[in-house]
């Protein structure tokens, strides 16, 4: 299946997908294009090392939104893209490509939704967050996208436990390795494993 990601920083949850893909655990799956927003991403030095096309689309290089929009689509008709993952990408998707787009649309997200989720709950600021609360757990959730952060129907969660004396970067890093272990797993269920006895959309929440 043809993937495409997204993505607007350094891309850790990309490559956990890719070196499953690699060490032969995530069959029929290819990243065939990397889009960011962010031209300094990362994420960029993923793909060059993977031998990966990956694209800059900015609402600054392409200012008119239906320029920015058009970009996108052109991409995913290139490549012929059927499922795109989210992973860490900073912006919300044009909502004529949630509309449109044919294939599932998902994200990773930091933290147990719905709470510590919407705009501005992104990076540390969600693991601050959950730490002011004092809630004793966080965790992951991989979502459907809609045209809202972090809103769409959930997938899959996994909890992941605060600890006393936890600070933001040490939460991240546990919620990281979660993430790591999760997304794929997700991807392969909707690729190999989804039919429609058993849809990925009846998995409840663990
Ligand atoms: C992850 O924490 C993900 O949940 C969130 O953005 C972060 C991206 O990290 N959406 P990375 O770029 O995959 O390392």
């Amino acid at each position: 299946m043809n993937i495409a990601a997204f993505a607007s920083g350094r891309g850790s949850n990309l490559k956990a997908i890719l070196d499953k893909i690699k060490s032969g655990d995530l069959l029929n799956a290819e990243i065939s294009v990397i889009i960011s927003n962010n031209s300094e991403a990362g994420v960029f030095k993923l793909g060059e090392e993977n031998d990966i096309d990956s694209i800059h689309i900015s609402s600054k290089a392409h200012p008119d939104p239906a320029h920015y929009e058009k970009a996108m689509i052109d991409i995913l008709e290139k490549y012929n893209i059927e499922l795109i993952l989210l992973a860490g990408y900073m912006k919300l998707l044009p909502s004529s490509i949630i509309k449109n787009f044919k294939g599932d649309i998902l994200n990773i997200h930091p933290a147990l939704l719905p709470r510590f989720g919407g705009k501005g709950m992104y990076g540390m600021n969600v693991h601050k967050a959950v730490i002011a609360s004092g809630e004793k757990e966080s965790g992951v959730t991989i979502h459907y996208v809609n045209e809202r952060y972090d809103e769409g129907l959930v997938i899959k969660q996994a909890m992941v436990p605060v600890k006393d004396g936890d600070t933001p970067e040490i939460l991240a890093l546990r919620v990281l390795k979660t993430e790591h272990e999760l997304y794929w797993k997700v991807v392969d269920f909707i690729i190999n494993k989804e039919t429609p006895q058993q849809s990925i959309r009846d998995i409840t929440a663990s």
